[in-house]
């Protein structure tokens, strides 16, 4: 296996923790960044805020001194100030590597174009990657979209020709349509279809890693040049220490008790505190994760429940410190679906969206207001 190359960053073990909104902040980087290695992408930012010098934008923005790459990822529809937004990263040095994000399903993002509507317009795509890349300077820009937006309109392979082109650096695919939002599986064809036609960037596969075996499988049946996981590692950071562990040809793996999980879960929170400032705002921010750390082992419901809605790291830490410290991890379960797992059955587009793949007309602005993630 090979390191992967991102212009001129070569990331070991090929392995890149997905941008995910509302959970791959500094703290969680932190978490899984211990375990092992690769290149651990930020939450979602959108550029029009960036470039307006948004303080909560801005606040997002943050890095540990130790993060070796800062990566970054953009959201934008509009090629100007996708442009600016890049190059305000590249000179003021906010990080080291610009992912841009075109695999967004949510509605309210599709229905103004934005997200993974946005490939559809292969020229449009082709004028904000341009100009990305004409911004970045010496910073590599990588772009992650999905297949298109459902089966009768696939872009994907468009999408990683024009991307060759512009001089990105590699291509992530999420092997899903934007209908299918999370539901179904992902398609490691589509994956390996990418990499066939594309051959002068890396390659990245993206879709339903659920533990480092899995990932193994992706890359040999894809032939793929890394992989990317997301939902995977909620509530599970060691999976990167597999992840490691399986790229470098061990076949040891991660199997923490409940009280070293117990003890994650407490850090977790401490460094989320440490970083919103906010003891209470971390506490309700952590609410989401209790489930995922839990998943497959054996506690009650009113403990789950009391863990899940505490409001103060103290009221946190009274429940952990119930759990049973010596239960085993339990193999097999965790190795299974977590996080979003729903379909749709339409993708919202604006009107006339579909009538011409080339047209240039840049979505309003608002495509990038309230957006939400992949
Ligand atoms: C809660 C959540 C937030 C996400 N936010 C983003 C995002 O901001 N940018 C992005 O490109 N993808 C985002 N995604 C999509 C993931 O990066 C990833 O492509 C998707 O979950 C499929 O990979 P997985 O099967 O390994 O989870 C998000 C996914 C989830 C579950």
């Amino acid at each position: 296996m090979e390191s992967l190359k991102l212009g001129s960053l070569e990331v070991w073990p090929p392995v890149v923790l997905a941008p995910m909104a509302g959970i791959t902040n500094a703290p969680f980087r932190t978490l899984c960044r211990e375990q092992g290695g690769g290149l651990f992408v930020c939450e979602m930012i959108t550029t029009r805020a960036l470039v307006e010098r948004n303080a909560k934008t801005l606040k997002m923005i943050r890095f540990a001194p130790e993060e070796k790459f800062r990566s970054i990822q953009l959201y934008g529809v509009d090629p100007v100030t996708v442009g600016r937004a890049v190059r305000m990263v590249a000179e003021e040095g906010l990080a080291d590597h610009v992912d841009l994000n075109f695999g967004c399903p949510v509605p309210k993002v599709t229905r103004r174009g934005g997200g993974s509507a946005l490939p559809y317009k292969r020229n449009l795509l082709r004028a904000i990657l341009r100009e990305a890349v004409r911004n970045a300077g010496t910073l590599p820009v990588t772009m992650k979209m999905r297949k298109g937006i459902d089966d009768d309109h696939l872009t994907y392979l468009d999408a990683g020709r024009i991307a060759a082109e512009e001089g990105v650096a590699a291509i992530a695919l999420h092997g899903r349509t934007a209908i299918q939002h999370y539901g179904g599986t992902a398609d490691w064809e589509a994956i390996a279809r990418l990499k066939e036609a594309v051959t002068e960037i890396p390659v990245l596969g993206n879709g339903d890693i659920w533990s480092a075996d899995d990932a193994l499988r992706m890359m040999e049946s894809t032939g793929c040049d890394g992989v990317v996981v997301g939902r995977g590692c909620l509530g599970r950071p060691w999976l990167f220490r597999d992840l490691a562990a399986v790229c470098e040809g061990s076949a040891e793996r991660a199997r923490p008790s409940l009280g070293e999980v117990a003890a994650t879960m407490d850090r977790h929170a401490t460094l989320l505190t440490e970083s919103f400032g906010s003891e209470q705002h971390a506490v309700t921010d952590f609410r989401k994760h209790v489930g995922w750390y839990l998943k497959g082992f054996v506690v009650g419901a009113e403990l789950r429940r009391r863990l899940a809605t505490s409001n103060t790291l103290a009221e946190l830490r009274e429940g952990l410190a119930e759990l049973d410290a010596a239960q085993p991890w339990p193999d097999g379960v965790v190795d299974t679906p977590r996080g979003k797992t729903h379909a749709r059955d339409r993708v919202h587009l604006p009107a006339g969206w579909l009538d011409d793949p080339y047209d240039l007309a840049v979505p309003c602005a608002d495509a990038e207001l309230d957006t939400s993630g992949g």
